[in-house]
């Protein structure tokens, strides 16, 4: 069958990279793509969210299956859409109706979400510009550090974390009043502080069956030792060396299990990814946060240890036969390290040439673009390269191998992925 991997990301290359092995893909195409994704699928040039070019794309290339990478198409309903047109009904989708996505799009309604399902979470509550008043009253009653969010999409932006009460008052104020976040910011989140460390926890479900991927741990900040400012994601390992069984037992029995029943017991069908952000809080795990898609850069460590084949588990998850299914993980110990332009996670230049790209290694493209036959940047995360090991020094150190290759104007990657294990 022909198969349409939308995004453009380091993601959606290993997507790619992943469903071209299958002896089921005839052809695969990549909208918009990336200099990665021209090597394993054909390049088309349609943006993510432009519903009628994809639609076009869909009739014109007889696709079949259609897996969503980002969110954003999501969360304007894109599969509703193809489920409304007549011409487009029969395609499959991989990713969650409009409403499911809601668990992405809305902080409020996640909230509300895990609540009514006693799902571990930190204690909240949300305000308006109506109820600034009382948001106020709310953290002069609270403790700090505070935890501010943006209800809505905020391109990973809408999390406030302040020791400082009356600034904390002042960025409430912003968020509800002057929309500091845009229409995101119209309604805010405040939530407990929670310590510990974070986990990625991913499934793929058919919304009633359900498999749980491997697990994995990003690295999000910018600077060696976790410092600096909030990125992406600067690399990512899997599985993760403190998920004890006994741990990972509480994250199946008390967060994934009660998450597929509360979503059918609330009626909201979903089929795709579901992406857990966790902490592990003592021996507990609670939810940070849910995403209807992959993570970026957790997809490019989970995936290569699926040894399933996709495209069948993507036909399970359509015809609602998950329960047929039995994960396969490779054993071993994968890493990612992303290579950034110079300046990310601010201001930063693109079009660099890129060499050494040659390598018959696991190098994913995230912000590449072919231009007269040369790849060249084209974001802030340009490569996530990623290898296998015995244990994580091993994988991480291969990756660092490779890296040492691969070179353009300006680049930078973090030094020490893997430090803390
Ligand atoms: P989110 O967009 O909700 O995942 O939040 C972004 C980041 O903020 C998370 O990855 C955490 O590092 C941090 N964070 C979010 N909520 C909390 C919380 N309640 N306690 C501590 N840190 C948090
Ligand atoms: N790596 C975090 C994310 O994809 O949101």
């Amino acid at each position: 069958m022909n198969i349409l991997v939308l995004g453009g990301g380091g993601r959606e290359h290993t997507l790619c990279w992943k469903i071209s092995q299958s002896e089921q893909c005839q052809k695969l195409f990549a909208a918009p793509g990336n200099a990665g994704t021209a090597n394993c699928a054909i390049n088309l040039p349609i943006g993510v969210t432009d519903f009628d070019g994809i639609k076009n794309a869909v009739l014109e290339h007889k696709i079949e299956l259609v897996i969503v990478g980002p969110e954003e198409p999501l969360v304007l309903g894109i599969h509703d859409f193809f489920l409304r047109d007549p011409d487009l009904a029969k395609v499959g989708v991989i990713g969650p109706q409009k409403r499911a996505a809601t668990l992405e799009g809305s902080k409020a309604f996640a909230k509300e979400f895990m609540n009514r399902h006693q799902i571990p979470t930190a204690a909240y509550a949300e305000f308006t510009p109506e109820t600034i008043q009382e948001g106020e009253a709310f953290l002069e009653q609270s403790n700090p550090p505070y935890v501010l969010k943006a209800d809505g999409l905020a391109a990973g932006k809408g999390v406030l974390i302040l020791e400082d009460l009356q600034e904390a008052k002042k960025e409430l104020r912003q968020m509800l009043l002057e929309s500091k976040f845009g229409e995101a910011s119209s309604k805010v989140v405040i939530e407990e502080f929670l310590s510990g460390i974070e986990l990625s926890c991913f499934v793929l479900t058919d919304g009633e069956n359900y498999v749980t991927l491997p697990m994995a741990k990003d690295y999000k900040r910018i600077g060696e030792g976790d410092t600096g400012l909030n990125t992406g994601g600067m690399g990512a390992i899997s599985p993760v060396p403190f998920v004890t069984e006994a741990f990972e037992k509480k994250i199946r029995d008390r967060i994934v299990k009660p998450t597929i029943e509360g979503l059918k017991k609330d009626g909201i069908p979903y089929k795709g990814f579901i992406f857990i952000g966790l902490i592990k809080v003592g021996e507990d795990p609670k939810v940070i946060e849910y995403n209807v898609r992959m993570g970026d850069p957790e997809t490019e460590v989970v995936l290569p240890r699926v040894e399933n084949d996709l495209v069948t588990l993507f036909q399970a998850v359509n015809e609602g036969s998950l329960d047929t299914v039995q994960l396969e993980v490779r054993k071993e110990v994968a890493a990612t390290v992303m290579a950034v332009s110079r300046g990310y996670p601010e201001a930063y230049q693109k079009g660099k040439i890129i060499t050494g790209l040659d390598q018959d290694k696991m190098i994913f493209h995230a912000g590449t673009l072919l231009k007269e036959n040369k790849v060249i940047t084209s974001g802030g995360r340009v490569l996530a390269v990623t290898s296998f090991g015995e244990n994580h020094n091993e994988a991480v150190q291969s990756s660092y191998q490779t890296l040492s290759k691969i070179d353009f104007d300006g680049i930078h990657y973090r030094k020490d992925i893997g430090f803390d294990l």
